[in-house]
């Protein structure tokens, strides 16, 4: 290939330029039509009665633990293998993020070691559907419904994700998505909440908006944020709406090429997906197997071949310094954190420092898939 493929890359059109364009000569930027319009879409798309749109994914998954009251010294159980926006979340508030180990199949929350980790301080389950794959929501939900926790889906990769056709974030008691101009659908920065509870939705309408009453007025119930989005935003995100099958089916696609072209591979295993479950197919990144070799040994090889590869979450959550070092988080003052360098989730550190991504972005084409595939099993 003359070209390098790339493993992130934007799909945006002349449409999304249009769109901006209108919002910016209109004059009204703030939240406005397309930000109501782009909330029920989104709405539509993920199945869900409410859709509450925020400045980013990391907001979103603030204000869900917020409007469950999750605070000081709450437990919550979560996943390590993940951006650090996850258990960044739980921390903001001053809750305790409870990593326990993936399965080291699906790289998702292990429910079993879920199970182990509750005690009278837990309140609520993060599962993190990671890569897009969906977590086992069956025994998540199994799982909450007998310990009566919360269930707050960071859905943030998992756009078009799906269990027997339903979409994630309809599992749990709410479902948070980003729109980071990286992910399946792009606002630049962007964020939602979805849900099916009348009085939660009103409640984080309010809180997105300095606690204020949702239908307008100078009047605060509650401490809130300034978690408001543009209307600028909000037009892109239309767009990418209107456009999502184009966009998700070329992802479908790639995925499903790779899984056919890579299973069985020597040397690789990939992302087991569970019977019924559907990717979004936002990262499509397979372990190594073979001994003595190294992630960066392929990423090198890949590099010659002009075909851009990497790792991404090599450092899990809890080896990352701002947990190792939690005395100096604002909360320990009042808030008794664990000693996260003491925990060890051996299936997510196998994960960690044997993953490579490949790239997946909408924009490849089957010959790009051809190629890589070939190159790899050229390599091995
Ligand atoms: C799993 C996960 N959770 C949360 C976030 C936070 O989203 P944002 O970057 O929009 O704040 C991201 C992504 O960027 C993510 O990948």
């Amino acid at each position: 290939m003359s070209e390098k493929i790339p493993v992130v890359d934007v799909n945006i059109g002349e449409k999304e330029i249009e769109e901006v364009i209108k919002v910016v000569r209109s004059k009204f930027l703030i939240e406005g039509k397309n930000t109501r319009e782009f909330e029920s879409k989104f709405a539509k798309f993920t199945g869900s009665k409410h859709a509450v749109t925020v400045v980013n994914g990391t907001s979103a998954l603030h204000l869900a633990l917020t409007a469950l009251g999750i605070g000081p010294g709450d437990e919550v159980i979560t996943t390590p293998f993940t951006f650090i926006a996850s258990s960044n979340a739980i921390t903001f508030n001053g809750a305790i993020p409870i990593f326990v180990d993936v399965d080291r199949n699906t790289y998702n929350i292990d429910p079993e070691k879920i199970r182990e980790a509750i005690t009278n301080k837990t309140k609520a389950i993060m599962p993190v559907h990671i890569f897009g794959n969906p977590s086992n929501m069956k025994e998540i939900m199994e799982i909450a419904n007998e310990h009566d926790l919360y269930v707050i889906e960071d859905c943030a990769q998992a756009h078009d994700a799906r269990i027997s056709g339903k979409h994630l974030g309809t599992f749990g008691t709410l479902g948070v998505f980003s729109f980071y101009g990286t992910k399946n659908l792009i606002g630049g920065e962007g964020g939602a909440i979805i849900s099916n509870d009348d009085e939660l939705d009103e409640k984080i309408k309010s809180l997105k908006n300095h606690g204020r009453n949702p239908k307008g007025g100078y009047n605060h119930y509650q401490i809130g944020y300034n978690y408001r989005i543009t209307d600028i935003v909000a037009a892109i995100m239309n767009v990418q709406m209107d456009r999502a099958h184009e966009i998700l089916d070329r992802r479908h696609r790639n995925g499903n090429l790779y899984r056919k072209l890579l299973d069985n591979q020597e040397g690789l295993t990939i992302q087991k997906i569970l019977p019924n479950h559907s990717s979004s197919d936002y990262i499509f990144a397979p372990l190594i197997t073979k001994k003595d070799i190294t992630p960066q040994m392929i990423i090198s090889y890949l590099k010659k071949k002009n075909i851009a590869s990497r790792t991404i979450y090599s450092v899990l959550s809890y080896e990352q310094p701002c947990y190792t070092n939690i005395s100096e988080w604002i909360f320990a003052k009042v808030v008794n954190y664990p000693d996260y360098s003491k925990v060890s989730c051996p299936n997510a550190e196998y994960i960690a420092t044997h993953h490579f991504e490949l790239p997946m972005v909408s924009t490849l084409s089957d010959e790009n898939i051809y190629y890589i595939v070939d190159s790899l099993k050229f390599f091995f």
